[in-house]
């Protein structure tokens, strides 16, 4: 498998939270959008509506609404490492499986971010009725995730999880690792056995 396979760029893309002050080209954060609408949804329904945002006195505004990396409470982007882009998934809860539409939708934005050489950090943790109000988003869609995107000023690494902890940490050189749990410990041939 080469190292432009589907399959390494989803095994290398890692979230970032820190992003070069260079702006990202229209057609790239249109393309990621292209990508999610054309994902797979339940029934296609396609319950999901889109805003870029890319406008500088917007961006600090949705800033304000993110909450970032849960684990370390200092970790987020500084001043001069905001992200230059975000893209808004807006959902209507009447699709049939709008939760999972909107995962793979934002998936389908990171991964194709990813390929144009952009970092990106999918966002739960959102002041929702904030930037409902930020964004002039109707009450018919609900606020669902964000894609904060910009091309990457980190390089974070994966470990081995290690006692069962998953918390990301950043090492003595700033670097943040991030564990994942070896392929053997998730996955079971046919039936799933009791340890
Ligand atoms: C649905 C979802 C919501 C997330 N929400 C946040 C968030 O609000 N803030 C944040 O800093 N990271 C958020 N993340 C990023 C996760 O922390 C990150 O994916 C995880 O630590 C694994 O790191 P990796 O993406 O580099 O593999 C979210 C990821 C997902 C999939």
């Amino acid at each position: 498998m080469g190292e432009n396979s589907v399959y390494e760029k989803i095994i290398n893309r890692r979230s970032i939270r820190k992003y070069l002050q260079k702006s990202v080209p229209r057609d790239v954060l249109l393309r990621c959008v292209d990508a999610a609408r054309l994902s797979p949804s339940g029934v296609n329904f396609q319950p999901l509506r889109y805003v870029i945002v890319d406008d500088k006195q917007l961006l600090k505004r949705v800033f304000g609404t993110l909450s970032w990396a849960v684990y370390l409470p200092d970790y987020y982007p500084s001043e001069d490492e905001m992200p230059q882009a975000y893209i808004v998934l807006l959902l209507d809860k009447n699709g049939r499986t709008p939760i999972h539409d909107a995962g793979i939708a934002s998936m389908s934005i990171s991964m194709v971010a990813y390929d144009e050489g952009l970092g990106s950090c999918i966002m739960a943790s959102v002041d929702r009725e904030k930037l409902r109000r930020i964004l002039d988003v109707p009450e018919s869609l609900a606020v669902e995730l964000v894609v904060a995107l910009g091309y990457p000023a980190e390089n974070p690494a994966i470990d081995a999880v290690k006692d069962g902890d998953t918390k990301y940490w950043l090492d003595d050189d700033g670097v943040l690792h991030v564990p994942k749990w070896d392929l053997k410990d998730m996955v079971q041939w046919n039936k799933y056995k009791k340890d």
